[in-house]
């Protein structure tokens, strides 16, 4: 039988484009609370359920700099397997937000056919990165904590800081919120980006954050803090069953917390080869790791509600691609979207000059008419 373009008419090289807008839009449709339930839900189900022999990632690469700024650009895969390659690329530039107005987190995520190696969508994935990194936060604090209500202290009061505190609403009601930023404007204006039904933050300094981390059932650091910086805050007098979500380590020699703090908790790497790059487990030795996401998600631990834990959050490729999944199924449910002609698509496979020698025998056509008009 003639195989020769057999599966043509299912077969096309369009790409969705789903833009900020299109995301907006599909939070609109769901609710914020919900579209973050829907992302806690996802991690967790597929997280608790990860299977090596479908989901393939690998740690992420990239260039990191300090000219013309500090700063990297980092690409992060994953796939599952016989499905859909997932590849996000971040920009970290922790003076935007100061310097320019825009956020140090930018992202995008493209989408790859594993039949053909289409790209089949490429979305927006900064404020998608935000959501999936409380959401993950969540899923870890709901399996490592017991409490209700929480009291809960913030260091580093950006971006990531409004997700964190959004998602651990959405599991934990949190009766107490203290905040501290080295940037007072920062600090004070955290309020107004927190979605509605969170307790309202108390600012403190520094010093006062340390005096109360006694009183913290569980703390997030998501900081910008620049590398080989002291520990964000100190911990020496934290409860014995604290659980700390340690967002903002993701960079060789950038970590938030105390050395002797993270050798006295167990530490649940979001994913272990990554975290002893990058995260905070950079310090320890891979023996020194506690169990991972996957199985405290997945309920293979027991006994941690009563131990100091650390979740070392690098941000997790699989996270990534389940991120945008979901976006990307609510937005064609939604019809959102633009299609667009990025890869080319001639008639012909083995003619690359297909639809280029078409443009050239247009303009000769128009030339020689200009040439005519000009006689
Ligand atoms: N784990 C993940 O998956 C993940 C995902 C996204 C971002 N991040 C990381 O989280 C961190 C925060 O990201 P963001 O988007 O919120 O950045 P941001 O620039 O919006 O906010 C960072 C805040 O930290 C504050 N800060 C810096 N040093 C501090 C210190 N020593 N003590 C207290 N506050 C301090 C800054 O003033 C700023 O307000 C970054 O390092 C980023 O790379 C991690």
């Amino acid at each position: 039988m003639d195989e020769r373009n057999a599966e043509r008419d299912s077969a096309t090289l369009s790409t969705l484009m789903l833009d900020v807008h299109d995301l907006v839009a599909v939070v609109a449709d769901v609710g914020l609370d919900s579209f973050m339930d829907e992302m806690i839900a996802t991690l967790r189900t597929s997280i608790g359920a990860f299977d090596d022999r479908v989901v393939e990632h690998q740690v992420r690469s990239g260039f990191s700099y300090n000219t013309p700024e500090h700063g990297l650009v980092e690409w992060m895969p994953a796939m599952v397997t016989r499905d859909v390659v997932s590849v996000k690329t971040v920009g970290y530039h922790p003076a935007n937000p100061v310097r320019r107005g825009i956020p140090s987190v930018l992202a995008t995520t493209a989408l790859y056919d594993t039949r053909t190696g289409r790209l089949m969508a490429m979305c927006e994935a900064t404020l998608l990165t935000a959501i999936r990194t409380g959401a993950a936060s969540a899923v870890v604090t709901d399996a490592t904590t017991h409490h209700q209500p929480i009291s809960l202290g913030v260091v580093g009061c950006g971006a990531q800081a409004v997700t964190q505190i959004h998602a651990l609403r959405r599991v934990r009601t949190i009766d107490r919120l203290v905040v501290t930023d080295t940037d007072a404007v920062v600090a004070n204006s955290l309020w107004e980006r927190l979605p509605d039904g969170v307790v309202t933050p108390e600012v403190v300094s520094l010093d006062e954050f340390n005096a109360r981390i006694g009183t913290f059932d569980v703390v997030c650091t998501c900081t910008s803090v620049p590398l080989g910086h002291p520990p964000v805050a100190d911990f020496s007098r934290a409860r014995p069953n604290l659980h700390v979500n340690a967002v903002g380590a993701d960079f060789p020699g950038k970590t938030e917390l105390p050395l002797e703090y993270l050798e006295s908790a167990v530490v649940i790497p979001d994913l272990a080869e990554q975290c002893m790059i990058e995260g905070e487990s950079q310090r320890l030795r891979l023996e020194d790791l506690g169990p991972s996401m996957v199985d405290v998600v997945g309920g293979k631990v027991q006994g941690l509600a009563t131990q100091r834990t650390v979740f070392d959050s690098t941000g997790w490729s699989y996270e990534d691609l389940l991120a945008a999944q979901l976006f990307l199924g609510h937005a064609q449910r939604l019809g959102l979207g633009t299609t667009i002609d990025l890869q080319l698509e001639p008639n012909d496979p083995y003619d690359p000059y297909e639809m280029v020698r078409f443009t050239a025998a247009q303009r000769s056509i128009q030339s020689s008419a200009s040439v005519r008009e000009i006689g």
